[in-house]
């Protein structure tokens, strides 16, 4: 079988981490977050998948190739201009053969795939779309059903007054190619907006698979923190790299940590990364490779991607940092702040409440302070 994922967003509410990275190839816990999705689905016997490519597409191609390296087939395929979901995969129709999984490339999910085909041709669907309970469908695309678990009514983005239920859309679909007929070609045309709705009015069976499974989506700042959290504490299974060093500290390759150095797990050390004197790291965090961690710094709750190099005493709490970063000594940079790629801030600034800073920004000292 063949799976089709959607990877050509813009990742919008992720900027700037995704001004230099798309959002399917940010890290979560130092490996490509598409990586890990597709190992998944080698695991579960779909070794055939096509990503459906726009925005910073070469990025895709660099880092995944034909796939072999996963010792699966990849078909890249870029759109000519943002198709939408549904016209994204209308696009490469022609490479597909039976019915298809198809996923939303920001959805961290361990959904049970086989359960949901048998599910999917128990009920003799054209269209099957897996549901999760949120806690607010505002952000997604609300799913009612009848006793059978046929699909009523399908409302993108709902607005408060019009939730029924709290199960959405969770992003994994499986599709009967037939479908793509009431797709239009060459346009941009969503599932969530234009197929599901027209779907429901021809009457074409169209059933939720609802799961309890973990699921999260991705793509949102303080999400893409949580999700590292619940990936350390275990409670979504994410085989990550590297050795046990001590209670819940993973440590990959030639990392080094001075002797006076605290760690407290769950922690995982890129490699090459140094992390110095009198440094404090409390978990859940994650550090890139080659970053280093100057004397007395002290980081909780902080994700850090590659590169990153941290003067004396430099506070990290809560907090994302890209790829290639300078900070100043005594900075602090806490409460959800977002700092892009190859930043240099200056000593004793002071960055907060989701602030968001974009890639290549030069601060002073004390630009921001407090
Ligand atoms: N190739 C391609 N082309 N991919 C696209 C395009 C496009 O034009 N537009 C969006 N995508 C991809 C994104 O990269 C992402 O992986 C996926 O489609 C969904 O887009 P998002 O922008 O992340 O949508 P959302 O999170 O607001 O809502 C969607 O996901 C929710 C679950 O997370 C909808 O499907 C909701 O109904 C759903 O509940
Ligand atoms: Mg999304």
């Amino acid at each position: 079988m063949k799976a089709v994922i959607l990877v050509g967003g813009l990742g919008t509410r992720l900027r700037p981490l995704t001004c230099n990275t798309p959002k399917p190839m940010i890290p979560l816990v130092n490996q490509p977050f598409i990586e890990w999705m597709l190992l998944r689905l080698r695991d579960q016997g779909i070794s055939e998948v096509i990503l459906a490519v726009q925005y910073l597409a070469d990025r895709f191609r660099e880092t995944l190739g034909d796939g072999s390296r996963l010792e699966m087939t990849l078909h890249i395929v870029e759109e000519p201009e943002p198709r939408g979901t549904a016209g994204a995969v209308k696009n490469v129709e022609h490479l597909l053969d039976g019915p298809t999984f198809v996923f939303n490339g920001d959805v961290m999910t361990d959904l049970d795939l086989r359960a949901m085909l048998a599910f999917h041709r128990e009920k003799q669907s054209m269209v099957t779309i897996s549901l999760t309970p949120v806690d607010d469908p505002t952000q997604f695309g609300l799913v009612e059903m009848d006793g059978q678990n046929r699909v009523q009514r399908f409302l993108e983005k709902p607005r408060a007054e019009d939730i029924t239920t709290n199960l959405i859309n969770a992003g994994t679909y499986i599709i009967e190619p037939e479908i793509f007929r009431y797709v239009p070609p060459n346009q941009f045309y969503m599932f969530e907006r234009g197929l599901f709705p027209v779907v429901l009015q021809t009457g074409d069976p169209m059933y939720g698979f609802p799961s309890r499974a973990y699921w999260t989506d991705i793509g949102k700042p303080q999400t893409y923190i949580d999700v590292h959290h619940d990936i350390l504490i275990g409670k979504v299974r994410y085989g990550f790299r590297g050795q046990q060093i001590a209670d819940r500290v993973w440590l990959e390759g030639d990392a080094e940590i001075h002797p006076t150095a605290q760690i407290v797990g769950p922690v995982v050390i890129g490699p090459g990364t140094v992390i110095e004197r009198g440094a404090r790291v409390i978990g859940p965090s994650v550090l890139g490779a080659n970053c280093s961690i100057g004397p007395e710094c002290s980081l909780e709750g902080a994700v850090l991607w590659d590169a990153n190099r941290l003067e004396e005493g430099v506070v990290l709490r809560n907090c994302v940092l890209g790829r290639g970063n300078q900070i100043g000594a005594r900075t602090q940079i806490v409460d959800g702040a977002i700092i892009g790629d190859a930043c240099s801030l200056g000593p004793e600034n002071r960055l907060e409440r989701g602030i968001r800073v974009w890639p290549n920004t030069n601060l002073g000292e004390r630009a921001i302070s407090f």
